[in-house]
């Protein structure tokens, strides 16, 4: 601890004392991608935890023992839960009994991209009616700076009780990367910042009991600017590296061969890959949240109004591709058949939310085209569901056969999954739209990467090999 917590606010010692003896009740508000591997990873250290969610049939699920995500094991779930150390519940009565309670709910833009709070009003409300002295409270959302002191610590405050007096209040933002089985919320590095010294130390102990690596900054405010500073530094690489992808088609190069032999550079220089745009919950939202709050101060974000610019105009990038690579086959993009492949924001996940493949399908269909997909995570997509697109459609998942493949008039590679066969694709397609070079090392005529030249074969009009033609390993096209 380094100095005594007696005359500091009421509750320390014997919070601290359950967190040490891994008894500390814990509700974990929002079971979804951040919270349900949070509440599975403070369960698995022993901690007795319960989800606290909106959403019945994710309490339901918890309940029978079973995980709706992929990154979660159902084993887990079921073990823990026949332990008794994970429950889940819709009752936000069950935060009354806790001792600590993580607030994971969503933190998405509206329309005008302007930050979106109402899920964390709405969690803080509930914590705030039954908070009890002693408790401490932890946001993990993601967020503009001043949240935790400007929006949750007032409402948390309605409830009589003061926040370093009588309880205590910390942020700690995720880190979690979907589909990443290397970085998991054991073994990544947290964050934390308080309202107050005690809240950053009993958050920052709670969280050494999960992951090694705790960093603890001086406020609330400096922890939620660093989780923006992460994204937005992976937004702004992101649009440069499209940026050059585009640069890199018109001259010829190779996106993918320079990005590769800048990689070779043992310092100060960190490979980013281009792609159809950003999705997820994180890189197109948490920059905006800084952009809308920074205008509060006089400040214009150019940095991030820019990249966001370049990122979102991607998808059109890529139909615009689609388009001339048909028009070189002699195809116009008008009554086309367009399949897609994966159509979540990034590979190996089943989360399709803000996922550019929406907008991509949107643009497709605004020209004229059939569209389909196939993805083995995303059974139905919601076009229009989240704010790039305004008009609502479902799509469902197409089986995918050589027969579904040779009808397509083009094959979009949007998400480049694992599980896909790629030299069977290329072999079937008559042309692909590769947009994260998943077909790397494979060669075929009719295979148009982004950010690398049309293969000379289409640019001369397809009068190249034949379209059924196998496809060959072309050595000078190995991507190192
Ligand atoms: N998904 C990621 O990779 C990731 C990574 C880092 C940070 N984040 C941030 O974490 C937060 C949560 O994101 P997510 O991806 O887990 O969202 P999610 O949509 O997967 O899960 C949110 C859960 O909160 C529940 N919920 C909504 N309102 C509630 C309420 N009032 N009370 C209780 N439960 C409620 C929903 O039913 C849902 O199960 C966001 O701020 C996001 O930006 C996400």
């Amino acid at each position: 601890m380094g100095r005594s917590m007696d005359t500091g606010p009421r509750g320390f010692e014997q919070l601290q004392a359950r967190i040490d003896a891994a008894t500390a009740r814990i509700a974990v508000m929002g079971l979804g991608y951040v919270g349900l591997p949070l509440a599975v990873g403070l369960a698995e250290v022993g901690f007795p935890v319960v989800g606290v969610d909106v959403d019945a049939g994710r309490v339901a699920a918890i309940g029978r023992g079973e995980s709706y995500l992929r990154d979660v094991p159902s084993s887990k779930v079921a073990a823990l839960r026949a332990e008794g150390r994970l429950s889940a519940t819709a009752d936000y009565e069950a935060l009354r009994q806790v001792d600590v309670t993580f607030i994971c709910v969503p933190t998405p833009y509206d329309r005008q991209r302007a930050p979106d709070l109402s899920y964390i009003r709405v969690a803080a409300a509930g914590i705030a009616e039954r908070l009890q002295p002693g408790q401490l409270i932890i946001l993990q959302s993601t967020t503009y700076p001043g949240t935790t002191e400007e929006e949750v610590q007032p409402i948390l405050e309605g409830s009589g009780l003061r926040a370093g007096r009588d309880f205590f209040l910390a942020f700690s933002p995720e880190r979690i990367n979907p589909g990443d089985r290397v970085h998991t919320v054991r073994n990544t590095p947290k964050v934390v910042g308080g309202v107050d010294p005690a809240s950053a130390e009993l958050a920052a102990r709670l969280l050494r009991c999960l992951t090694a690596e705790v960093y603890v900054v001086s406020s609330a405010r400096a922890a939620e600017m660093s989780k923006l500073l992460e994204n937005i530094f992976r937004s702004v690489n992101i649009a440069l590296v499209n940026e050059l992808a585009v640069l890199c088609e018109r001259m010829g190069i190779d996106i993918w061969e320079v990005i590769a032999a800048a990689s070779t550079k043992p310092f100060g220089f960190m490979p980013f890959t281009p792609g159809p745009g950003v999705g997820g919950h994180c890189i197109p939202v948490d920059p905006c949240y800084l952009a809308w709050k920074a205008r509060e101060y006089d400040f214009r974000t150019r940095f991030i109004e820019l990249a966001a610019e370049v990122n979102e105009e991607m998808p059109r990038h890529v139909v615009g591709r689609v388009a001339e690579a048909l028009n070189m086959l002699g195809k116009p993009l008008r009554g086309a058949d367009v399949l897609l492949l994966g159509v979540t924001f990034k590979r190996d996940v089943d989360d399709a939310r803000n996922s550019p493949a929406a907008r991509i399908v949107e643009l497709l269909l605004a020209a004229g085209a059939r569209v389909g997909y196939n993805d083995p995570y995303v059974p139905v997509f919601q076009v229009g569901d989240d704010v790039f697109c305004r008009s609502a459609l479902e799509l469902r998942s197409e089986p995918l056969t050589a027969g579904r493949l040779r009808a397509a008039d083009c094959v979009v590679i949007v998400a480049g999954h694992s599980d896909y066969d790629y030299a069977w694709l290329v072999r079937e397609a008559p042309l692909i739209i590769d947009t994260v070079n998943a077909t790397r090392g494979l060669a075929g005529p009719r295979i148009v990467r982004l950010g690398a030249p049309v293969p000379e074969g289409l640019a001369r009009g397809g009068r190249g090999r034949a379209c059924e033609g196998k496809a060959t390993v072309d050595p000078s096209l190995l991507d190192p």
